[in-house]
């Protein structure tokens, strides 16, 4: 988590950096920090404190000419989101300056071995790199200093490096965290993701796992270096800036949630566009291969991903015929279950791309040599580098905390694959999901009486999903928005399971939100539902035309049953929004969360 910015160039590095943060706020909002060169006075200054961005920009001073900054907006892990631990940190000397993304594994001993005699100002492990270089800085130039120290750390770092000796350089380094290089004639701008380079950049370079990048100025050209670790220097491949800023605006919405909820149609319609030729699939044949090869499909994820992923496995086995299992990401870590296929496929879904815990997942795949791929939204991703292959999900940019519209592109791309492998084609899937998009459309269209819905009956502290078969899928992922963004204690059951335990919560009021798509089991979820309300729950039931009744609350226009999950959620992820904004929460960035968890 946290998110690092840098800048050196001609425009003025602070509004630079501070705008960057903004950006990248998704990535941990506790605390955030810059350090810039005061040019005037020839100076360093630091700004830092607890809370957002926000109060970085109105309530410090930046009126000094500027040209060199790094900032950093933080998610804590070593010590409580306050003044001291929030980056940049300082070597004792404060000849050096740093912000850091990730983790630090072995600091402790680290300490131990060589700074016994540093009293830190922090709890942080970033202190510990930057007083490592500087120990090393007795004996050896800067950059070897930085490499001695990057050879001896353990577990993630995206590094941004200030030597004040020399206001015309910035260092940095990245192993496992992302850090992208954003080039410009006008400026060189470093960040762990490419939102905060749009506008800045005509060109950037993700920087690659053990690499160290010397950025720096030479009268008024902007050059960068790229060395691995023992100094050898490489030559990166450019990519094309293709993001432009109306992409990342709210666009006229109050929040960026409510806009990617009512981007969902286009997104599937774009997938569609991208993926879908008529009854053809597009995604490339080598991509398919590996499919088509499996014997038994593996799915690592976590959190929405891996709800998409339940999608995914009834899919792959309805449709595909091909056996599925899905794993919790930070479980199959340390607990793999026994690899009984001979010829497995392991499919890595995430929206960022970046999540730690199925970063080491892969790692421990590839040991074994299975073959790999990747769903993520973000092709820059490390997951979509270190996979195999990848599948791009096109869902534009994401930037509301809790996932809709990236999950809804997960769904909507596992149903291409799934499809594409099935041996008889069961319906005509182009012509189910153009008609999925239009009932999107009209669900959206109608979001208000979903928030006057909510107004009336979800006033209780706690909330119960209920449903079955794919409904039940969509009634974890529907519990799962309502808690991050409301704070409201929500849980999703297989309908049928509820009566076994967890009906003895159900009180008078409670309320119960049952999802009925499924024609087969609707008289079972309809048995379920009269037994909670002869316990006094408050129902809400979401019903498709075809199996509706007329006292459902939300009746949606019929679509393929299959495809009842990317239609469903729908009307689910409005109850989150409107219950949190009810309740006056945070929307777009719920407490203690992030939206890229890089952390184990
Ligand atoms: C975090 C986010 C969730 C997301 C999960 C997995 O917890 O807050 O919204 O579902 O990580 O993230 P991924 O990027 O791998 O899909």
């Amino acid at each position: 988590m946290c998110g690092i910015v840098g800048y050196l160039g001609d425009h003025k590095a602070s509004d630079i950096i501070l705008s960057g943060l903004e950006k990248l706020e998704y990535r941990g909002y506790d605390s955030c920090g810059i350090f810039f060169h005061d040019l005037d006075h020839d100076q360093y200054i630091t700004y830092k404190d607890k809370g957002r961005v926000k109060h970085l920009m109105d309530d410090f001073d930046y009126q000094f000419t500027n040209h060199l900054a790094i900032g950093h907006t933080r998610w804590a892990t070593h010590g409580r989101p306050n003044l001291e631990n929030s980056h940049p940190h300082f070597s004792l000397s404060k000849r050096l300056g740093i912000v850091h993304n990730g983790v630090i594994e072995n600091y402790q001993e680290l300490t131990a071995k060589y700074l016994s005699d540093i009293t830190f100002s922090s709890e942080t492990d970033t202190e510990v790199i930057v007083n490592l270089i500087e120990y090393f800085l007795d004996e050896l130039p800067i950059e070897e200093s930085i490499r001695k120290t990057l050879s001896l750390l353990e577990g993630s770092y995206a590094l941004l490096i200030i030597d004040t000796h020399d206001p015309s350089i910035i260092y940095a380094a990245k192993s496992k965290s992302p850090l992208l290089i954003g080039l410009h004639p006008e400026g060189i701008t470093l960040a762990s993701d490419v939102m905060a380079l749009i506008g800045h950049a005509t060109h950037y370079y993700p920087m690659e796992d053990k690499t160290f990048a010397v950025v720096s100025q030479n009268n008024d050209v902007y050059e960068y270096q790229i060395y691995d670790i023992i100094g050898t220097k490489l030559s990166p491949e450019l990519l094309e800036m293709d993001l432009v800023l109306d992409e990342i605006g709210k666009a006229g919405y109050s929040h960026y949630m409510l806009k990617e909820i009512c981007e969902q149609p286009s997104v599937v319609r774009k997938i569609m566009s991208k993926y879908l030729d008529s009854e053809t699939c597009r995604i490339p044949e080598d991509v398919i291969s590996f499919f088509m090869d499996a014997t038994r499909i593996y799915i690592i994820a976590a959190g929405t991903s891996m709800h998409a992923g339940f999608v995914g496995k009834y899919y792959f086995e309805h449709i595909s015929h091909i056996p599925t299992e899905v794993f919790i990401a930070s479980e199959f870590a340390y607990n793999q279950p026994l690899i009984s296929s001979e010829r497995p496929l392991f499919v890595f879904i995430s929206q960022s791309g970046e999540t730690a815990d199925l970063r080491a997942c892969l790692t421990k795949i590839k040991e074994r040599k299975f073959p790999t791929i990747t769903i993520t939204n973000v092709a820059t991703s490390t997951l979509a580098r270190e996979a195999d292959r990848f599948i791009e999900i096109h869902a534009g940019p994401e930037i509301a905390v809790a996932s809709t519209k990236a999950y809804v592109g997960q769904v909507t791309i596992l149903a291409i694959i799934a499809y594409q492998l099935a041996p008889h084609k069961p319906f005509s899937l182009a012509r189910e999901l153009s008609r999925l998009a239009v009932a999107m459309d009209a669900i959206i269209d109608k979001r208000d009486y979903i928030g006057r819905i909510v107004s009336d009956k979800l006033t209780h502290r706690n909330c119960f999903y209920i449903g079955r078969g794919l409904d039940y899928f969509t009634c974890l992922e529907a519990a799962l928005k309502l808690k991050e963004i409301s704070y409201i204690q929500a849980e999703g059951f297989a309908a049928g399971e509820l009566k076994h335990g967890t009906i003895a919560l159900i009180e008078e009021g409670t309320p119960v939100i049952a999802l009925i798509s499924q024609k087969r089991i609707n008289h079972n979820t309809r048995a379920n539902i009269r037994e909670v309300l002869s316990r006094g729950a408050e129902v809400i039931v979401i019903s498709l035309t075809d199996v509706s009744e007329s006292a459902d609350q939300v009746i949606l226009m019929d679509v393929h049953e299959m495809l009842s999950p990317l239609l469903m959620v729908i009307p689910t992820q409005l109850i989150a929004f409107y219950s949190a904004l009810h309740l006056n929460r945070d929307i777009d960035k719920p407490r203690n969360l992030a939206k890229s968890v890089t952390v184990e």
